[in-house]
């Protein structure tokens, strides 16, 4: 089975919302701690090169997706050609924070309805490109876990430097165990405010059963924006 490449069809280009920081803000605090965390992945890899990270936290709504998109733009500020990939179709954001239509994406990619370019947008910040997650799947975790994924993964890391996939919460969905062996790092986000100390050793135990790559911790916390 091959994965077709077609070129691309699609002229659009996102604009990203105005609430996302590090692109807004980029010589605030909070951009500085992401370019932080972005320099600190790869000393926390033992001078292995890490191509593709995977963002997950135990529970919803602790700040996964908005996290991942900031740390995304440092990497493309930097210099490299970076790719999100939207892999919640639970909770999908990513084409919500760049304003652009929820699919087609990587549904219909696993489906097959589609070549991968075909659903990759450009979008305002320089080398940072995005794959939206497409309509909800029911099947998600067997497609996630599917030979078609590993082939979206190979052309992704074959043209970017740097693939980020936002993950759903890892306790309670098996959807993001199925794609911790086809990234090189996990980082796992704990919010300060929200997330119990039983959750956050619940989500490690879960992530390293998986044999997950764990790289680090991020720590969200509302309350000191
Ligand atoms: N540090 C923060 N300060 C203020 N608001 C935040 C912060 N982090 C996240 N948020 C807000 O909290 C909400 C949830 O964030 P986000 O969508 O990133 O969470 P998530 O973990 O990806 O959720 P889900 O589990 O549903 O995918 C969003 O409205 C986001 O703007
Ligand atoms: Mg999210």
């Amino acid at each position: 089975m091959k994965l077709l490449v077609r070129e691309r069809q699609k002229t659009s280009k996102s604009f990203i919302n105005r609430s996302i920081l590090s692109y807004n803000i980029p010589h605030g605090t909070i951009s500085e701690q992401y370019r932080t965390i972005r320099n600190n992945i790869q000393y926390a890899s033992n001078g292995q090169k890490v191509k593709s990270l995977l963002i997950t936290s135990p529970s919803e709504g602790e700040g996964k997706s908005t996290a991942l998109v900031n740390l995304a733009i440092c990497m493309a500020q930097r210099g490299d050609r970076v790719l999100i990939i939207d892999a919640n179709f639970r909770n999908a954001t990513i084409h919500k924070i760049f304003n652009v239509q929820l699919a087609p994406g990587l549904s219909n990619i696993l489906g097959k309805q589609l070549e991968i370019r075909e659903a990759i947008y450009n979008t305002e910040v320089e080398g940072l490109d995005i794959l939206p997650s497409g309509q909800r799947l029911y099947n998600s975790t067997e497609m996630l876990n599917s030979a078609i994924m590993n082939m979206v993964m190979e052309y992704a890391v074959e043209q970017y430097d740097m693939i980020l996939l936002d993950c759903p919460p890892v306790l309670g969905v098996p959807d993001t165990n199925a794609l911790v062996d086809k990234c090189d790092g996990v980082l796992l986000l704990l919010h300060t405010g929200k997330t119990g100390k039983e959750q956050a050793l619940e989500a490690k135990r879960a992530l390293l059963f998986a044999k997950a790559n764990i790289l680090g911790v991020i720590l969200n916390n509302k309350k000191s924006v």
